[in-house]
């Protein structure tokens, strides 16, 4: 067993004993300390000269971005950063897969330094970062999508949906500063990817060459979806991303993992005993559990009667209901080995949506190492 499944059966094992023995084992207090507003760009009257160059030259093709007449301070900001991405090219700097290597490995780091927050871990909120910024996609207009990271402008950070999501960027941003080549686009997807793995999922295949974007290109609001919502909405906003039920329903499993927090989606609470590891619970507990409405003032949710701390969704628990959802959560409820093997495909095409197939570096995707491999 390697030390990262050691340490996650650890915690896991830690994590069950306490859930099952009292309710109120999970911390909310420190959430509520590390949740910070975005704060909102002031507006740049410059006609700022950096020339915005969002540009990312890697395996020998260029795609620049221009603009004289940057929207806001914040682009003015990525373009002085994109500066130094520009410097390095410059300096003939082509990033190999041991560089990329290098930033999943210090966002390891930043995975396991959470310490007082939440379950322990920034693994879930960084995977949540990463799926917002690539599920925007959609596949009429090629619009949205992980390739232009237009969630660090002020429209789509504001988003509804997004809310709580800047701790998630906050912390990324400090992994930028130290590799400032990195598009954002690659960083917060190579974050998703580091997240599932650290936290003892599946290998997820990635490869870099997004571009970092303008507020311009932001998308409205409203792709994403809505958890108070049913099976018609999930397939309206999952089709238009171009998955399938079987997809859906893969993807959903990703709530193995972290918790809902009341001051972000007005929801509350975690999925599974052990947040902080990739599972197949989530489908398990759905059928194994029987779950009731919760008896609150806040928005409709489901609670599992025995315990009454693990929540579900009308959105997850509509995958029990919905004769075509049931099928595949009743396979992954079976099988884990196949939960995962589908949810690393599935995962690896989210990260990709938006991406034009020539910007990517390797016609291949990576498998990147774990931190302690
Ligand atoms: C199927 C439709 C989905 C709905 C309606 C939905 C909704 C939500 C909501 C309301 C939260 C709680 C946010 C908060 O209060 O902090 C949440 C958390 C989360 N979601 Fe989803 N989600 C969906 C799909 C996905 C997918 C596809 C993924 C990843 C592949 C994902 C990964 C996560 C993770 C990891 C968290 C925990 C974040 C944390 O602990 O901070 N979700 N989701």
């Amino acid at each position: 067993m390697s030390l990262a499944a050691l340490r996650n059966t650890l915690r896991r094992s830690a994590l069950n004993t306490s859930a099952r023995a009292a309710r109120p084992v999970f911390r909310q207090g420190a959430v509520r300390r590390l949740t910070t507003e975005t704060p909102t760009p002031k507006k740049s009257n410059n006609n700022l000269l950096y020339g915005g160059i969002g540009a990312a030259v890697i395996g020998g093709v260029a795609f620049y971005v221009y603009t004289s007449n940057s929207d806001t301070a914040k682009e003015a900001g990525t373009a002085v950063r994109s500066g130094a991405q520009v410097a390095k090219v410059a300096a003939n700097f082509v990033p190999t897969k041991e560089d990329y290597q290098k930033v999943y490995n210090r966002i390891a780091e930043v995975i396991d330094s959470a310490e007082g927050y939440d379950d322990g871990s920034y693994g879930p909120v960084i995977l949540r970062l990463a799926w917002h910024s690539s599920g925007t996609y959609d596949k009429e207009t090629k619009t949205g999508g992980s390739n232009y990271a237009t969630m660090r402008f002020e429209p789509e950070a504001a988003h509804g949906a997004n809310a709580g999501l800047n701790v998630a960027r906050d912390l990324m941003e400090k992994v930028k500063q130290e590799f400032p080549w990195i598009s954002y686009g690659d960083l917060w997807t190579l974050g998703g990817v580091a997240a599932v793995q650290e936290m003892a999922g599946p290998k997820v295949p990635w490869r870099p060459g997004r571009i970092d974007g303008f507020a311009a290109q932001a998308t409205p609001d409203g792709r994403l979806p809505d958890a108070s919502q049913g099976s018609d909405h999930l397939r309206n906003i999952f089709y238009r991303m171009g998955f399938n039920d079987q997809e859906i329903v893969a993807l959903s499993g990703a709530h193995a993992l972290g918790r809902c927090h009341h001051n972000r989606s007005g929801f509350d609470g975690p999925w599974t005993f052990s947040p902080t590891t990739v599972t197949n619970d989530y489908y398990k507990l759905l059928f194994d559990e029987k779950w009731v409405w919760k008896k609150w003032s806040g928005p409709k949710q489901l609670e599992d009667k025995k315990t009454q701390s693990l929540m579900m969704l009308p959105t997850d628990y509509v995958l029990t209901q919905d004769k075509s959802f049931k099928k595949w959560a009743k396979a992954y409820a079976a099988d884990q080995d196949l939960f995962f093997k589908d949810f690393s495909a599935v995962v690896a095409r989210l990260f990709e949506l938006g991406v034009p197939t020539a910007q990517f570096t390797t016609s291949e995707p990576w498998i990147m190492a774990n931190a302690d491999e």
